[in-house]
């Protein structure tokens, strides 16, 4: 049994090693990005960190890689999440959005942050600005419902 191991523990290390050069292509960065919310809503300097903190690497052009990002497998289910990310909410695209969609975004993070779906559990252990508190989510679902409110007119 024993001589097994090390030609296996060979075969693993060889296969991790291949497998590096199938990383995939990490999804487009932008800085410049004139429809960014940040331009186009009012929005208080902590709700604005908040999000660029705990949002902004998944549903924005300005994701931030850092290096384990590049280890396959690792990076095929991150670029994964941001493009999913993107598709679902992109904040660099958002004076883009016709106005029902904004809206129904605005409700869908208030909602999303303060049922804990988002930020995404599997990125906040490693991201500790990320780890909202009760008193910051509630912050950051005040902001979304309050532009929903005066867009309505109320
Ligand atoms: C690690 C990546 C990641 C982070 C960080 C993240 N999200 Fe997401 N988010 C996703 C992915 C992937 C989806 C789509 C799949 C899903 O709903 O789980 C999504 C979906 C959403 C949706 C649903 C959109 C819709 O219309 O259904 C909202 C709203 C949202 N996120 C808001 C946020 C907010 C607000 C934050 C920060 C407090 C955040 N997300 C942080 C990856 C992320």
């Amino acid at each position: 049994m024993k001589k097994y191991i090390k030609p296996a523990l060979l075969i693993l290390l060889g296969a991790f090693i291949i497998l590096q050069f199938f990383r995939g292509t990490p999804p487009e960065v932008r800085t410049d990005n004139p429809n960014d919310i940040m331009a186009h809503e009012v929005i208080d300097a902590e709700v604005a960190t908040l999000l660029r903190n705990a949002c902004y690497d998944c549903h924005s052009m300005e994701s931030n890689y850092p290096w384990y990002t590049y280890i396959t497998p690792l990076s095929w289910w991150i670029f994964e999440h941001v493009e999913h990310g993107r598709e679902e909410l992109n904040f660099s695209e958002w004076a883009s959005f016709s106005m029902k969609r904004k809206l129904h975004k605005l409700e869908e993070i208030s909602e999303e942050t303060m049922e804990g779906k988002m930020p995404l559990e599997s990125y906040t252990p490693v991201h500790a600005e990320a780890q909202l508190t009760d008193e910051q989510r509630q912050l950051i679902s005040d902001w979304a419902l309050g532009l929903v409110e005066k867009a309505k007119g109320n």
